[in-house]
C-alpha cells in the first residue's frame, strides 16, 4: 500500500528556505510530542530550525509532497581528531505523509552531502520506545545501538543550591537566582514559561 502512495506522490527535497522556518518548527511540534518523545520533546523548540539553518543551511533540508510541506531533516558534520561524523540531529515526517518514503528520500539527500563534505561516519540518536526512528535507521544499516540515560535534579530542591543562592543570590543576599540574557530568542511558550518542559512535569510531581 505504501508502494502505491509513492507512485502517485512526488517527492522533493530541496534546501529549508526562510518561509520554511515556521512550519518546520510547527511540524516538529507536532511531532515530538510530549507523550511519545519526552527527551526529544525537551530539546525542541524554534532555535533547533533557525540556529542549524543558519550554521547548517546546506544540511537543513525540506521535502515537498505534491507542493505541500511533507518533512524535514536536520544534520551537521562534527570533526573529532580526524574522523568527520555526520549527526542527523532532527529528522520528521508529517503524519499524513508518513511510511511514503519521504524519510528515505531526506535522509539520502543528507547522506550524500554529508559524504561531499567528507563524513565517513553517522550518528543518529532516538528515544528507545520510538520504534519507526529504531525501524528506519534500522534498515538504513545503523546498529549498535545502546540506550542513553538521561539523569535530571531538580536543584531548588537541594540543600547546596539553597546555599549557593544565599552566598551569591543577586548580590543582596536575596535567595532568588539571577536572570541572565539568553541568546536564544524566546519561546512560543513564551510568558507562559510556567508550563514545564516533560521532564520538569516528572520532577515536579515528585515527593
Ligand atoms: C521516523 C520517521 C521519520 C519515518 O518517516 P517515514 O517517512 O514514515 O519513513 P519512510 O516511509 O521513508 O521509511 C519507512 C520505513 O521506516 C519505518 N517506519 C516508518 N513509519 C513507521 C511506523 N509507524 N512504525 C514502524 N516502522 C515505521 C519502516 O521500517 C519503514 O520501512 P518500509 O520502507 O519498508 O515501509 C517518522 O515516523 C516520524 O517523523 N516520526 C516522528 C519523529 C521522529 O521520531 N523522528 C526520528 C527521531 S529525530
Amino acid at each position: 500500500m505504501a508502494s502505491e502512495r509513492i507512485t502517485r506522490l512526488e517527492i522533493t527535497v530541496r534546501e529549508m528556505e526562510l518561509d520554511d522556518l515556521a512550519p518546520v518548527y510547527h511540524l516538529g511540534e507536532r511531532l515530538f510530542t510530549c507523550d511519545l518523545y519526552p527527551f526529544l520533546y525537551r530539546t525542541w523548540d524554534e532555535w533547533e530550525v533557525v540556529g542549524h539553518y543558519n550554521t547548517d543551511p546546506e544540511f537543513s533540508l525540506v521535502a515537498e509532497v505534491d507542493d505541500v510541506l511533507g518533512g524535514f531533516i536536520i544534520g551537521t558534520l562534527i570533526s573529532k581528531a580526524s574522523w568527520t561524523y555526520g549527526y542527523i540531529v532532527w529528522l520528521g515526517v508529517d503524519q499524513a505523509f508518513q511510511s511514503t518514503g519521504v524519510a528515505h528520500k531526506l535522509y539520502d539527500k543528507l547522506v550524500e552531502r554529508m559524504v561531499e563534505a567528507g563524513a565517513r561516519y553517522l550518528i543518529a540518536d532516538t528515544d528507545p520506545s520510538n520504534t519507526a526512528a529504531l525501524k528506519f535507521f534500522t534498515k538504513k544499516g545503523f546498529k549498535g545501538e545502546r540506550e542513553h540515560v538521561v539523569l535530571s535534579l531538580n536543584l531548588s530542591r537541594t540543600e547546596r543550591y539553597r546555599t549557593i543562592l544565599e552566598k551569591h543570590g543577586n548580590g543582596h543576599g536575596e535567595t532568588e537566582p539571577r536572570a541572565k540574557k539568553s541568546r536564544r530568542p524566546k519561546t512560543a511558550t513564551g510568558k507562559n514559561q510556567e508550563k514545564p518542559f516533560c521532564s520538569t512535569t516528572v520532577l515536579d510531581s515528585e515527593p
